[in-house]
C-alpha cells in the first residue's frame, strides 16, 4: 500500500525544473567542503561523490545523508566507480595530492598527472557533455592536462583559478577599509598563486574606482598597503597550510559559487583558468590561466576585456610564461 494515497486526475510527478547531477571526484578535505556547500546552498538534484578509497567515500556519503531532515532534499550517492557519475552535468575534480608544510602547488604536478590518466577518461567517458571544473593543484596547468585528455572544446573545461585569490584580495581589501567584502569588485588573474597578478585599476568600492580616488587625493602610502595586501594574498594559502594542515572552506564556497553560476546560467562574470592563448597579448602555446571571464550553462561564454596597464600586461605575460615552462616539460 502506497503512503500517499494518489490524488485522482492528477498529473504524473513532472518536475517543473531540469534534474541536475554534480559530480565531485576526490573526497578529502577539498572535496567534502564543497560537497557540503552544495548541499546547503540547495544546488542540485543529486550529487555524486567518488574516491579510490571504498571506505573513506561511503563514510563521507553516510555522515552526509544522516543530516537529510536538515537539508533540501538531494539524492547522495558514491562509489570508487565512475559508472555512479553517468550523466553528470558538471564534474569537479579535486582529487590528488596536496601541498605539505612550505611545499609550492608547481612542486604537485607529475603526481596529480599520473591521476588525471586514470580519472579524466572515464569521467568524460559516462558524462560526454558534462562541464569539467577542475580544483587540483596546480590548477592552471592540470586544467591543461584536463583539456588535453578529456578532447573537450576548451569552453567546457574550466580551473577553479584565481576566484579563490580574489575572494581573499576583496576580504582583505574590505577588511582595510572597513566595508563589506561584497561591495568590493576586484580582480586577480594569472596562475592561481604565486605568480598571480592583482589588476589594481579594477577595485572599486561600491562603484567608487579605488586607486584614481587615492591618486586624485595623493594618497600614496595607500598603494604601499595595497601592493602589502597582494603579498597576503599571495602567502594565504601557506599561512591556512602552515596552521591547520590544508585549505578548504574558502575553496569549498568558491566552487559552489561557480557551480551556482553554471548550473543556474547566471553568465556572471569570475576570474577562473581558461584557455588564454589570443588573449591580453598571451602568446607562445595553449595556456590555461586565469582571466575575468563570462560563464554559463554552456561553460566559458567569453573573455571580458578589461584594461590592463602595460606593467599588469607583462606580468600577466610573465604568469603565462611560468605555467607554459612547466607544460612544457610534460608527458601526458
Ligand atoms: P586530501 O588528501 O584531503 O584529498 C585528496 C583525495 O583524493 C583523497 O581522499 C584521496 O583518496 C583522493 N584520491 C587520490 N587519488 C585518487 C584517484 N585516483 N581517484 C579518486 N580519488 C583519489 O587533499 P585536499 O586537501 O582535499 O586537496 C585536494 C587537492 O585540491 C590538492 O591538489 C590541493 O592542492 C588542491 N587544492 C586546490 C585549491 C584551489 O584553489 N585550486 C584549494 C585547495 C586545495
Ligand atoms: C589554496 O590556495 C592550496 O591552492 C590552495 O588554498
Amino acid at each position: 500500500q502506497a503512503f500517499f494515497r494518489s490524488i485522482m486526475n492528477a498529473a504524473p510527478s513532472s518536475p517543473t525544473k531540469r534534474h541536475s547531477k554534480i559530480s565531485v571526484v576526490g573526497a578529502g578535505n577539498v572535496g567534502m567542503a564543497i560537497a557540503q556547500t552544495i548541499l546547503t546552498q540547495d544546488l542540485t538534484d543529486e550529487l555524486v561523490l567518488v574516491d579510490e578509497i571504498p571506505d573513506k567515500v561511503r563514510g563521507e556519503m553516510l555522515d552526509l545523508q544522516h543530516a537529510a531532515a536538515f537539508l533540501p532534499r538531494t539524492r547522495i550517492q558514491a562509489s570508487t566507480e565512475y559508472s555512479v557519475t553517468e550523466g553528470s552535468d558538471l564534474c569537479i575534480v579535486t582529487a590528488g595530492a596536496r601541498q605539505m608544510n612550505g611545499e609550492s602547488r608547481l612542486n604537485l604536478l607529475q603526481r596529480n598527472v599520473t591521476l588525471f590518466k586514470k580519472i579524466i577518461p572515464p569521467l568524460v567517458g559516462y558524462s560526454p557533455h558534462t562541464i569539467l571544473l577542475i580544483v587540483s593543484n596546480p590548477v592552471d596547468v592540470l586544467t591543461y592536462v584536463a583539456w588535453k585528455l578529456s578532447g573537450f572544446p576548451s569552453n567546457r573545461v574550466i580551473g577553479s583559478g584565481t576566484n579563490l585569490d580574489s575572494s581573499r584580495f576583496r576580504f582583505l581589501i574590505a577588511d582595510h577599509l572597513d566595508v563589506n567584502a561584497q561591495d568590493v569588485q576586484a580582480y586577480i588573474v594569472g596562475e592561481h598563486g604565486d605568480s598571480s597578478v592583482a589588476l589594481w585599476s579594477s577595485i572599486s568600492v561600491g562603484g567608487v574606482p579605488v586607486l584614481s580616488f587615492l591618486e586624485n587625493q595623493q594618497i600614496a602610502y595607500e598603494k604601499e598597503m595595497l601592493e602589502k595586501i597582494h603579498k597576503q594574498v599571495v602567502h594565504s594559502a601557506y599561512e591556512v597550510i602552515s596552521l591547520k594542515g590544508y585549505t578548504s572552506w574558502a575553496i569549498g564556497y568558491s566552487v559552489a559559487n561557480l557551480a551556482r553560476t553554471i548550473l543556474r546560467d547566471q553568465r556572471r562574470v569570475h576570474p577562473v583558468s581558461v584557455l588564454a592563448k589570443g588573449f591580453y597579448h598571451i602568446h607562445g602555446g595553449d595556456v590555461f590561466l586565469s582571466l575575468p571571464a563570462q560563464i554559463g550553462r554552456g561553460g566559458v561564454l567569453g573573455v571580458t576585456n578589461v584594461h590592463l596597464t602595460q606593467e599588469e600586461t607583462q606580468k600577466l605575460r610573465d604568469s603565462a610564461t611560468t605555467i607554459l615552462h612547466l607544460q612544457n616539460q610534460l608527458h601526458i
